[in-house]
């Protein structure tokens, strides 16, 4: 059975490639989505990419991920270091959560080390540039088979 994962991406985001390419690379916004899709593929996942500057939206596309029971990876961008709307609808996740960064956020500006996110998600990865999404998709595949074994387990 495939399963449905969202990678979600905040404010900026969809300016890769060409927003400070010293810190965040050359690769622009399809070119990490088309990452993202054949990764996923690879990994038995169907991935929809979304990105967006705007918190609402950002909040509704969790909301979905909630109802419908999808995992999620997050990269919230800077709604990661403010955002407590954001935190309380990542708060009621009902799918694993991996918070995911290409730079390494604990590395840069003070600012950028509190993440209001990190202590609703199963984990965070930081730092790998690219590679974070995809080891970020791969957490979400062992979470989700954990999750499958569990429920396998528990079953009467
Ligand atoms: C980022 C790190 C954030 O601090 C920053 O605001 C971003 C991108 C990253 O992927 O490294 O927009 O989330």
């Amino acid at each position: 059975m495939i399963t449905q994962v969202l990678v979600l991406n905040g404010p900026n985001l969809g300016r890769l490639g060409v927003r400070e390419p010293e810190i965040y690379g050359s690769v622009s916004f399809d070119e990490l989505a088309d990452l993202c899709r054949s990764t996923g593929r690879a990994l038995g996942l169907h991935v929809d990419v979304r990105q967006t500057d705007d918190e609402a939206e950002m909040i509704s596309w969790v909301h979905e991920a909630a109802d419908a029971r999808i995992p999620v990876v997050i990269n919230p961008a800077a709604f990661t270091h403010y955002s407590y709307a954001l935190r309380d609808a990542l708060a009621m996740r009902t799918a694993p959560l991996v918070e995911v960064h290409i730079s390494n956020p604990a590395a840069r500006e003070s600012f950028r080390h509190t993440s209001v996110v990190a202590a609703v998600a199963d984990g965070t990865v930081a730092g790998f540039g690219l590679v974070s999404y995809q080891l970020a998709l791969q957490a979400i595949a062992e979470l989700v088979a954990d999750r499958a074994k569990q429920a396998e387990r528990t079953r009467p």
